[in-house]
Parts: structure tokens; sequence; C-alpha cells
């Protein structure tokens, strides 16, 4: 496997994983453990970003500290990808969001871009992440990072959920600069293009809109 892909070993988040796929799973829970995933996802992520030395005056005198310096833009695809970007802005309050509505054509699985704020707000930014929490046959990922890249955006990640070898495969294939990180791989496509064993439709589950 690429140096590039990293899919995490967590006992929390394997944990938390294992009750996301349950069909059991109600999608207010399901929206809370797509939450608390992404959050220890993004820590993993983030562990080069970088810092800047600064002073604080503390109550009994002068600490050094430091400061993340990384001005950074989130692009969740959605739908499925806003609850992982209103988890990670809780620890990065200062991120750019940038939504990117795009669906899969049911018969041809192509992208279907739909609607684009990087259009309108493009602050020169260090670091972009793509969010969705599925990477099936990765045509999604790679379409939002096609985008990134369109606007001069040179450093990107893309953070999921889960994967299907198939998603993993592509997107590094077109995007080998693009470090991916997960909670999983699973086995295989089916001919629908839902990742098996998976967890279904990750927008339907968040948003209560399944059959
Ligand atoms: C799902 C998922 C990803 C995409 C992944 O979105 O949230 O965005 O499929 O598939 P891919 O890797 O084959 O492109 P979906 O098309 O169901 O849109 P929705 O969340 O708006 O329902
Ligand atoms: N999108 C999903 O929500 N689930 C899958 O298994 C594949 C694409």
């Amino acid at each position: 496997m690429s140096e590039h892909i990293y899919v995490s070993k967590h006992p929390l988040i394997q944990h938390k994983l294992a009750l996301l796929r349950s069909r059991m799973t109600e999608p207010k829970k399901f929206r809370e453990l797509v939450r608390e995933i992404s959050q220890l996802i993004f820590y993993e992520a983030t562990l080069d970003l970088a810092l800047a030395p600064l002073t604080i005056e503390t109550p009994l005198g002068n600490s050094s500290g430091h400061e993340v310096v990384e001005d950074i833009g989130l692009m969740p695809i959605l739908r499925a990808g806003l609850g992982m970007a209103d988890a990670i802005l809780d620890l990065l309050p200062i991120g750019h969001v940038w939504h990117l509505g795009i669906y899969r054509d049911h018969s041809t699985l192509e992208p279907i871009t739909y609607y684009n704020k990087i259009s309108e707000y493009n602050p020169n930014i260090d670091l972009a992440i793509v969010l969705d929490p599925m990477l099936a046959t990765g045509g999604s990922a790679i379409a939002a990072v096609d985008i990134l890249k369109s606007y001069g955006i040179r450093r990107i990640k893309f953070l999921g959920l889960i994967a299907a070898p198939e998603g993993v495969n592509a997107l590094s294939n077109v995007h080998p600069d693009v470090p991916i990180h997960l909670a999983a791989i699973d086995s295989h496509l089916n001919e629908v293009g839902y990742i098996v064993p998976g967890l279904g439709d990750a927008g339907d589950r968040q948003f209560g809109t399944g059959g």
C-alpha cells in the first residue's frame, strides 16, 4: 500500500466504526459517530501542521507556547461530508469551508457537480482537506481534488471514513500527491457501486432519507 494511504488502527476509531456500520444505528447516533470518528481521524491527519512559537502570559509569569499558522480550507462533499465539516470546525474554528455539491449519476456512477462555493471565496490557503465519509469509485473525490487544483491549490489531503479498494486505487492513481486518511478499507464495490460491507448510504443514514 502507498505510503500516502493511512488507515487508522486507533481502538476508539475502530470501536466507533463498528457502531456506525450497524444497520440498527439510528440517524441521531449515526451523526454523533460520524462527528466523533471525523474528529479522531482529523487529529491523526494533522500531525504535520506547521507551528510558530509565541509567548503567553499566564497568571504566574510568561510561558513559551505555539500556535498553528496554517490557513486551512475544508471542502465537504455534499451531502455526506457535512457532518464531517461541522465536527472538524469545532477543532479548527479558523477553517474556511468550501461546500461542494456532487452526486453520483445512478446509472453511470459518474460524479455530477451542482454547487461549488470555492468559486466565490478563495483565500490563499496552505492546506485544503476534502471531506467525504465514503470513497467508493473515487469519482467524487477525484472531481473535488481536480477543482481544488484548478484554483492553484497544491497541498491537499482527503479524509474519509470507509473506502473501497477501487476508490483508493483510483484517487491515488490520478492524484498520487494527495494523502488519503481513512478508518477502514473494505472488501469491494457491489454491482451498483456501494461499498461492501460498508454502511449503506452515508447521506441517507445521516439525514434519515433512506427507504
Ligand atoms: C455518496 C458519498 C460520496 C460518493 C462516493 O454521495 O457521500 O460523495 O457517493 O462515491 P464515489 O466514490 O463513487 O464518487 P451520493 O452520490 O450518494 O450523494 P448524496 O450524499 O448527496 O446522496
Ligand atoms: N456512497 C455511499 O453513501 N455509500 C456507498 O457505499 C457508496 C457510495
